[in-house]
């Protein structure tokens, strides 16, 4: 990787943000905590270091703390907000509690608008606070750059030692030139050429894979979803039939996913692609059994056995790959600053079989959901599998409500085919984070024609999302909801009541199971 980023985390929210806005400006970044051992950052070559900010305070007995040699090992650094004022602490300036706290939108006066951060910018712009702290008396080698009502040194710098400090957050959309402040730290203060692509990153990672699996075989799980369909092509382009991918159809997918899968990767790619029609196992599990969680218990051990067991008949293969995406495994600093790294749990189709060894190839661990999704287009792949929505691994058996069986996971399939065509054709399908059915288990009176009916009721939901953390429903136009809700009742035999899902997460989850 010629030029890379170091993004300092001293616990901040914004701190996935910062690293994103970095990769927009096309220069790759990475994430590692504030106190990852100097010869570890130093390891990563960085060509410019950015410190977060922290809900911490600098003065506190316990902060956290950068090593200070990092400051002085000449490799330009941005810090932000809290990574200002650890900066001035650092360097013998005085940072104090302020009595007037700034949360929110401020104007920017910038006092030096010659300086490399503020080239080509107004005198005058709006940016987003959310301190308490402020900086009062600047650091030796220090001058100011800009101020706002509130904070007397809302930006500083050390041209000579190449250290530039902002309160403000620049990574935020509320700072709308906020962008351009990182991308003038990235070229003229890092010198950065800025050529970090989709492209750049998959001829890269073709030498990086075939490096790491020589001439040895690969077997992935391929589950038709954005991370392992990106995986497979970019593994198959690196290694071509030394790529062995095992779709597992579980019988709880949608209506005509596994022909999908089996005409894009075997068709169209002309992968080794091994579909398992493995219906009969999962439904005969998981008969009888209502319960969430272990309907979910059932689903990830029928995979692990079948994928297991379609793995081995393959031979010798030393390598699995994995989808996995940035997020999973960044490590995650508690604010406390105590060196409390969690590395987030897997939230993957089945896990790893455990007892087989495998070593794990996992192209992707190194980008973020929409640069996995570029990366994606790049190659070439299908936009209705790069633009897919998430779906979980356990599938239709978390929205049939109570029992799952053949018969109602053919009715939640049509159903379900009628929502995403509805939403499709409304133009709301890239708009929204998930769009589904979910089959009640319900039975409610009805009439069609002159007749009495007494079927199932179905429910839409459709959520907004970033992340699937936090959610909102859609607030879908009424006219499409009645679209969506006639079709259904009139296209599906055995369904006869719609209704549609207004709660948010929290307190209610995306998935009703
Ligand atoms: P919830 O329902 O918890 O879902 O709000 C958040 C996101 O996770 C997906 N989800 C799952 N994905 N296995 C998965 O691979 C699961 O068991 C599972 N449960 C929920 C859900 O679709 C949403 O995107």
């Amino acid at each position: 990787m010629e030029e890379n980023i170091v993004v300092l985390d001293f616990g901040s929210q914004y701190t996935q943000l910062i690293a994103r806005r970095v990769r927009e400006n096309k220069v790759f970044s990475k994430v590692l905590p504030f106190n990852a051992p100097l010869e570890k950052i130093l390891a990563e070559k960085p060509t410019g270091i950015i410190l977060s900010g922290s809900p911490a305070n600098v003065y506190a007995k316990d902060s956290p703390l950068p090593d200070r040699r990092l400051l002085l090992c000449g490799v330009p650094i941005l810090g932000i907000c809290y990574g200002m004022q650890v900066t001035a602490h650092l360097f013998g300036g005085r940072v104090h509690k302020s009595n007037k706290r700034e949360y929110g939108f401020s104007e920017l006066h910038i006092d030096k608008p010659q300086s490399p951060l503020f080239k080509g910018l107004p005198k005058r712009l709006t940016c987003w606070m959310s301190h308490g702290d402020k900086l009062e008396r600047l650091p030796g080698g220090f001058e100011r750059l800009a101020h706002t009502e509130n904070a007397p040194f809302a930006a500083m710098g050390d041209a000579k030692r190449k250290i530039y400090c902002i309160q403000f957050h620049a990574e935020v959309a509320h700072t709308p030139l906020g962008s351009k402040i990182l991308k003038n730290f990235l070229s003229s203060v890092c010198g950065c050429r800025m050529t970090w692509t989709p492209e750049s990153f998959i001829t890269e990672s073709i030498r990086h894979i075939r490096r790491q699996v020589g001439g040895d075989r690969v077997v992935l799980g391929l589950s038709g979803g954005v991370d392992s369909s990106v995986a497979a092509v970019l593994l198959h382009k690196a290694i071509g039939k030394k790529l062995n991918c095992i779709f597992v159809d579980n019988g709880l997918l949608r209506l005509g996913e596994a022909e999908k899968v089996e005409n894009t990767f075997r068709g169209h790619f002309k992968m080794n692609l091994k579909v398992v029609d493995a219906e009969q196992i999962f439904l005969s599990r998981l008969k009888g059994e209502i319960d969430p969680e272990k309907k979910r218990k059932i689903i990830g051990k029928a995979f692990i056995d079948v994928f297991t067991t379609e793995a081995k008949k393959l031979g010798k293969v030393p390598f699995l790959a994995q989808g996995t995406l940035y997020p999973d495994v960044i490590e995650s600093v508690s604010y406390h600053g105590g060196p409390t790294s969690v590395i987030k749990s897997h939230h993957n189709v089945g896990g790893l079989p455990k007892d087989m060894k495998f070593k794990l190839v996992e192209p992707l661990k190194e980008l973020f959901k929409d640069e996995v999704r570029a990366v994606g287009r790049a190659l070439g792949i299908d936009k209705d599998i790069v633009g897919r929505q998430p779906f979980p691994g356990p599938g239709l058996a978390v929205r049939i409500l109570g029992e799952v069986n053949k018969k109602r996971c053919d009715l939640l399939r049509q159903a379900d085919w009628i929502v995403i065509d509805e939403i499709k054709k409304a133009g709301f399908y890239d708009k929204v984070w998930q769009s589904f059915a979910v089959l009640l288990p319900v039975q409610s009176v009805g009439v069609m024609g002159d007749e009495r009916t007494y079927e199932n009721a179905v429910a839409v939901r459709a959520v907004t999302s970033q992340d699937g953390m936090t959610a909102d429903w859609a607030k879908l136009p009424p006219e499409l909801l009645g679209r969506i809700s006639n079709r259904i009742i009139n296209e599906v035999r055995g369904i006869n009541r719609v209704c549609y899902d207004i709660s948010s997460k929290p307190p209610a989850t995306i998935e009703w199971e």
